[in-house]
Formats: C-alpha cells, structure tokens, sequence
C-alpha cells in the first residue's frame, strides 16, 4: 500500500508530485506529504487524511524547486497523523526518505540506532531507513545511492524508497525489494512512482525496477545499477493507457466511471483471442502433454478477484473437467496444499501485488507447480513471478472496489476454461463456437444492462436506510451473490452477507424479519427453480425481495418487489451481466448514504500486507 511519486526535471515539482499524489490516492489516503528541495535547503509538507488536506497546505507554504518526492500512505505503523506522515528524516534534516512496504525488523533497527544516538519522530517503521542512511553517509559511504545500497542490505520485509539528500541536491535515489516502483521518462524530466498513472500525464514511457536495483535520476539522465552495483540499461516500454481513463471523464466517482467502461473492458481483454472455433492464447506455453497432464488446478486470490476464480472454477469444471481448488490467498499459503509438477495454479490479481497472493503463487512454484496469472497492471510483481501471464486489459482501476477489473477478470477465465477445454477435447467445436460468439456479443449485452438502471436508482430509495441484506445465488450465481454482497459492505458500510441459496435454510433465513432485502440472482438457469423456492421461502418471512432476473421473465418479476433485467445469456457466462446491476446498486445505496465510494474508510486498492 502507499503511493509514491518522484520528479526531477525543469518544472516546479510540488505541483507536478501533488497532481501524481492525486492519481495514486487509491493506494492510500490517510495522511499524504511532500519534500522538495532547493537552494541547498529541503522543504517538507505533510498533512493528515485525504489529499486534499495535503493541497490545501502547499496553498500557504513556500515550497519552490525542481526536484521532490511524495507519498500517499495507507496507515501500518502507527496511526494516521503529521508525525507519521511521509516523507521522514534523519537526524540532521539533510535527507528525507518516502517509503511503501514493511520493514519487518523496524523494531530492532529502532533499538539499535537509538542505542547509538539517533532521534526518532514517529511511530513508523520507515523512519528506521532514513536514519540507516544517515549513519552510511557518516560512516564512509561517498555517495547518497551507496548509503542507499549499504543501508538496504540492513532491512528485513518489502520496501520501494526514494530519497533526496541536500548533500546530492541533483538525485533523487531510489531502491525496492518486493514493492512496486516504476521510472517515467519525461521530456521535461524524470518520474518515479509506484504506479503509472502518476506519470501518465507527463509521459507514457515507462522503465520498470526490479528487485536489487538502485536507481539514480536526475533531470536528463537515468541510472540503474543492480545488485552487484553495475551500471545496466533497462529498456523502456510505452504503456497504451491514456490520461483520459486515469481521470474521472465527467463521472462524480471513479467507481461509476469505470462501471460504465466495462463494455470497452471486456472487449479489449477477449480482443484477439478467437479464431474460428478456439481461443488464441500465446502466452500460454504449455505443449499438448503438460495440458494433458494436469491433474488438478488451484486458483488462488483474494477479495473480489477470488470471486472471479469461483466462476473460473465453475467454468472449467464444466468446460474442461479439470478438478479445481478454490482457495482464498492468505490460506493456500499456509495450509500445505497438495501440488505436483502436475498442478496449474491459477493466481488472480487485479494489482498484482496482494502479498497472499504473491507469496501462495512463490511456494507454489517452489514445490514444482505451473503459475498462470491473471494481472491488470502491467509490469507488476505477480506479472514476474508468473510462468503464464494473461493481461487482463481493464486500463487503470482507480475507485478502490473493484468493478471493470472483476468483469476482465471474468472474461480471462473464460479464455482459459475454453483454451483447457479445447485442448483436451472435452468441448464440441459446436458448443465452443457458441459459447465464443456469445462472448464476443457480450460487450453490447453489458451496455444494454447499463443503459436500463432507473429501476435501481427507484430501489435504492426504499433500501438505503436499512442496516441488513442478504444476497443468494446459486451455481455460478452464489459468486455474484458473494462479490455483491463485498460490494455492498466495501462502499455502503451495510452490513451484507452473501450466501448459496441452498444453505439459506441452515442459518441465514433466521435473520430475515419483515422488510430484510433478500438480493437474488435468478436469472434463467438450470437452478432458477430452486433459487426462487428460496425466494418463496424468504418472502414467507416478510423480506423485500430485489431480484436480478433474465428481461422479459414475467414469472420471476411476479415474485419481485424490485426487480434488474439482464439480457438472455449462456447460465456460465452470465455473471458478466448479473453483477452489473448490483455493482450499480451497492454504487447508489453509498451514494445516498453520504459515502465516498472511491476510498471507503480503511480500504485499499492493494493491499501489501498480510
Ligand atoms: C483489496 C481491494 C479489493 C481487491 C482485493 C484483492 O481488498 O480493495 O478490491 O479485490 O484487494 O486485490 P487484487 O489486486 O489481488 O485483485
């Protein structure tokens, strides 16, 4: 979590590290800072909660120069206040230091160089690196980049650090280990942040650091040395995301913007991918034997994405009857699953950076398994530590619930279960041809579902008050019920469960009293039957009764207070459409309620820690 941002060049920094402040505040949004230097001297401004505050400091201070780092933070040690914030200092003030990841022997570090006469001024962990570096540049190191390097080599955990220091006033210094840190390079100057759409207003060109390197710009030139402090060249690439879609485009919210992008998103992650009756897959470089092979599959995520991997699961059970586990990150990396050279692990990640996630997909590889990753973010940490990439082609996600990215993610499953499927014979060239035209038709179907949702906003008038919802599906619609019920909780703060309607009756149906919204996805289906028996038995109990049905189904609508059409569409692929209505209904409920849906309290868009 936290965002980092870096400029060196000819402009005024603070305006240009506040504007890329602004775009990275989905990592973190409790206290946010600056420091800039100039004229030998170092300028720090820091302000608690949201950005805002932060710009409404540097109104009123003086913080002229061309060279800077900031920070957004997402509280891990210590709480959210001034003393807190980024960025920290040493003892002489010289050097100021932004930092994202944990330091996990910080508390040991802190013993030690209080022990030999360090001041500290926060609670945080990172204060130790800057004093760490303090005592190299004293202590024989000649340069800022080998106090840098030396005092790395001290810290346990994850980090990505920048640093300037009055005594190199032309640097900025930066290093990282496991946290996510990218150059731009500007024609007015040098970038460095934790990700792209910081920079993506002054440059497209991006060069990405990896673990070891240290990194040192100033306003025209770039220098990366690696671990062994050789000076290397890493070539640029140009990332196609344009500024546009890293900025609201109109919409109040991010959340709504990108709900309404996802037409354009699932076509662009299922463009190119067909050709006749299979699916293209390169990147998937396993011969005719591996697939074969493979005797069971793991797919392992967290939060919303492990929604997806539950209809991932569903499809390729169904599709390619592989046998498929389920399992939430922060489990499988602890639970000693069962893998061979013959398990495929699939890891989805829209950041690419959830630390369960990260860290299950490197034991899994260790024990001799495949690793296909699911990542939106291009040239994240999951992208490297995968056999397989599939790039799901979302564009930036910047509202921190997840909306665009779970419906690519959904359309990357179905490459795979298709891919599997076609590869090991267990789908007809008729029956895969069906299901590909339907997904190609199913960029329309998705803007016709978000162009019919008046009826939701008329919904959210009755509920938005009400403390309880229940959600219910069954097959691929129990994922739906689950990922809308997470949406819900994220951004309203209502409490919501989401459950398989079969198992209402074990529990769940005693919560339900006169008016309790019972949420079901119900739309055509082999389980449709049994999912509005439940329905019957909910409305028997006095609950309100939303139901996200197939348009035109008159019988369903009968048995619905509230009722959001989704078109007609194959049972498997049908969760594309059923969560759209309820990713806009959860949006309208928070909305009514005062909540700020693109940085609900103490989310955050990634999550780094365990
Ligand atoms: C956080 C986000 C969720 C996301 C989850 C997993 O909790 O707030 O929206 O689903 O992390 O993130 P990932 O980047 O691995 O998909």
């Amino acid at each position: 979590m936290c965002g980092i941002v870096g400029y060196v060049g000819s402009e005024q920094s603070s305006k240009i590290l506040y504007e890329g402040l602004r775009r990275l505040e989905y990592r973190g949004y409790d206290s946010a800072g600056v420091a800039v230097m100039n004229d030998g001297g170092l300028n720090i401004v820091r302000a608690v909660g949201n950005l805002a505050h932060l710009g409404k400091a540097l109104e009123t201070e003086d913080v002229s120069g061309n060279i800077g780092i900031g920070h957004t933070r997402w509280a891990t040690h210590g709480k959210p206040s001034e003393a807190n914030a980024h960025p920290h200092q040493d003892c002489t003030g010289n050097l100021a230091i932004v930092h994202n990841g944990i330091i996990e022997n910080f508390a040991e570090l802190r013993e030690e160089l209080s022990g030999r006469g360090h001041d500290f001024h926060s609670e945080t962990d990172t204060e130790v690196i800057a004093h760490l570096i303090e005592e190299q540049m004293t202590n024989g190191c000649d340069s800022l980049p080998s106090a840098v390097r030396e005092a790395s080599k001290s810290l346990d955990g994850t980090y990505a650090i920048a640093a300037v220091c009055t005594d190199d006033p032309d640097h900025i210094v930066a290093a990282r280990r496991d946290s996510p840190l990218v150059i731009g390079v500007g024609e007015t100057g040098n970038f460095l942040a934790s990700g792209i759409p910081a920079f993506l207003a002054h440059t497209r060109e991006v060069i990405n650091i990896e673990n070891g390197d240290v990194v040192i710009l100033s306003a025209d030139s770039i220098t990366i040395l690696d671990e062994n402090d050789n000076s290397i060249t890493r070539e640029s690439e140009t990332v196609d995301w344009d500024v546009a879609a890293a900025e609201k485009g109109g919409y109040d919210d991010f959340m709504l913007k990108e709900i309404f992008e996802q037409p354009e998103a699932f076509r662009n992650t299922i463009r190119g991918r067909f050709k006749d009756d299979h699916v293209t897959l390169d990147e998937l470089k396993l011969t005719d034997q591996q697939v074969a092979d493979i005797s069971k599959i793991y797919i392992v995520a967290c939060g919303t994405s492990y929604h997806a991997g539950m209809v991932g699961k569903y499809a390729i059970e169904k599709w390619a009857r592989i046998p498929v586990e389920l399992d939430v990150a922060s489990e499988f990396r602890y639970r000693d699953p069962v893998i061979d050279e013959n398990t495929l692990v699939i890891a989805i990640s829209q950041s690419g950076e959830t630390a369960d996630t990260l860290a299950g997909v490197v034991q899994a590889r260790e024990q001799g398994a495949k690793v296909l990753a699911v990542v939106n973010v291009v040239g994240s940490l999951l992208t490297r530590e995968a056999d397989i990439l599939i790039l799901t082609h979302a564009g930036p996600e910047i509202g921190v619930a997840a909306t665009k990215t779970f419906t690519c993610q959904l359309a990357a499953m179905y490459l795979v279960g298709l891919y599997l499927a076609t590869a090991r014979g267990t789908l007809s060239s008729g029956e895969r041809r069906s299901i590909i035209s339907e997904l190609e038709r199913m960029p329309e179907m998705i803007q016709e579902t978000l162009e019919d949702h008046s009826m939701i906003t008329e919904a959210t008038e009755k509920y938005f008050e009400l403390p309880d919802f229940l959600y219910l599906g069954r097959g691929v619609g129990f994922p739906v019920a689950l990922e809308s019920a997470l949406k819900m909780k994220e951004i309203s703060y209502i409490h919501a469960e989401g459950y398989a309607a079969g198992e209402m009756k074990h529990g769940p149906i005693a919560l339900i009293e006169d008016g309790t919204p019972v949420i079901t996805v119900a739309n055509n289906s082999l389980v449709q039957d049994k999912v509005l028996s439940n329905v019957q038995e909910s409305i028997a109990r006095g609950a309100s009764i939303v139901i996200v049905g197939t348009r035109g189904d008159k019988t369903t609508m009968g048995q619905a207070d509230d009722f959001f059409p989704v078109p007609e569409c194959d049972e498997i692929l049908s969760p594309v459409l059923t969560t759209i209505p309820l990713q806009l209904f959860s949006y309208h409920v928070a909305k009514r309620r005062g909540c700020n849906v693109d940085q609900p309290r103490n989310l955050a868009k990634s999550v780094t820690v365990e």
